[in-house]
């Protein structure tokens, strides 16, 4: 299985972005992490990071062409605002998970509502890096 895990904007910058909330965890370390994970399941993991919506658009409408079962997605702040993501989501035919590194319903009211959860298979939240091996577990367990 090829797994394509893509992280939006403000994700460059784990490490020392707010480490209160986010950690000291970078996403270089999460994905060498996830890499490792994966190769004892035999999946294949991509990650990708932008900070710009329309990219990550163009990703998850290629995702199927490009031959991946599954995206896992952190789309940061997009995830609370992006009608473009979640109709890309919907279009794409790729079972899609959503993933955040906070428990975003814990904080400020606008992190509350997500505008891609409905056209997601699941959620996972609040596990700081492991919110990702969570999601290649949760991937995994689709199949
Ligand atoms: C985040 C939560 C979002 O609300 C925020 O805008 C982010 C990171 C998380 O991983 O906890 O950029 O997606």
């Amino acid at each position: 299985m090829k797994a394509l895990f893509l992280n939006g904007p403000n994700l460059n910058l784990l490490g020392t972005r707010e480490p209160g909330i986010y950690g000291r965890t970078t996403l270089a370390d999460i994905e060498k992490a996830v890499s490792i994970q994966a190769k004892t399941t035999k999946t294949t993991v991509v990650f990708r990071q932008s900070n710009l919506e329309g990219e990550l658009v163009t990703w998850i409408q290629k995702a199927k062409s490009e031959r991946f079962g599954v995206i896992i997605l952190n789309a940061g702040g997009y995830t609370h605002t992006s009608v473009a993501i979640r109709d890309a989501i919907k279009a794409s035919g790729t079972p899609t998970i959503e993933i955040h590194l906070s428990n975003v319903n814990a904080r400020e009211e606008f992190r509350k509502h997500s505008m891609i959860a409905p056209v997601c298979v699941g959620s996972i939240c609040g596990f700081g890096a492991g919110s990702y091996t969570l999601g290649l577990e949760a991937a995994l367990s689709l199949k």
